[in-house]
């Protein structure tokens, strides 16, 4: 299986540090990219990291995943808790899938305790601020080499 690893991030992930920060915290888009790509070199994952703020782009690089990638770590963001077409793509690839979320999203508002990529997903990670990030790929890693075996 590849060892190549999407990171997808969804809309106003741009604005990570400046946006809410009581709820999303002080850390860039850009430093958790250096966190997932150092991280992935220790565990021996190539990382392609994207953010987007429109569905078809995510739906795109979805795409490009399912031909080439061997996991998938989204924070689909607000489109967690509307997207039925990322739910699609993400059913058209055949390797793990692990959704993330920064903040608590069980702890917010009753319209972000349901997400339509939780049907797809092996596992999902919420609350643990941007470190989730690295656990995700963590446990990527992991389901990479056990479909190895
Ligand atoms: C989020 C939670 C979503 O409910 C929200 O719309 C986001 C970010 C998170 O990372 O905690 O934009 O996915």
């Amino acid at each position: 299986m590849s060892r190549l690893v999407y990171v997808l991030n969804g809309p106003n992930l741009n604005l990570l540090g400046k946006r809410q920060p009581a709820i999303y915290g002080y850390e860039t888009l850009a430093d958790v990219e250096a966190d997932c790509r150092r991280v992935g070199q220790e565990l021996g994952l190539e990382i392609a990291f994207h953010q987007s703020n429109a569905e078809h782009q995510i739906i795109d690089w979805i795409h490009k995943a399912r031909e080439r990638a061997g996991g998938i770590v989204i924070n689909p963001a607000a489109f967690t808790h509307t997207s039925v077409a990322i739910l699609d793509a993400l059913n058209t690839c055949e390797f793990p899938i692990i959704e993330v979320h920064i903040s608590n999203v069980h702890k917010r508002e009753s319209f972000r305790h349901h997400s339509y990529v939780s049907l797809v997903a092996s596992g999902v990670i919420a609350g643990f601020g941007t470190q989730g990030y690295q656990l995700a790929l963590q446990r990527l890693a992991r389901l990479i080499e056990e479909a190895k075996k």
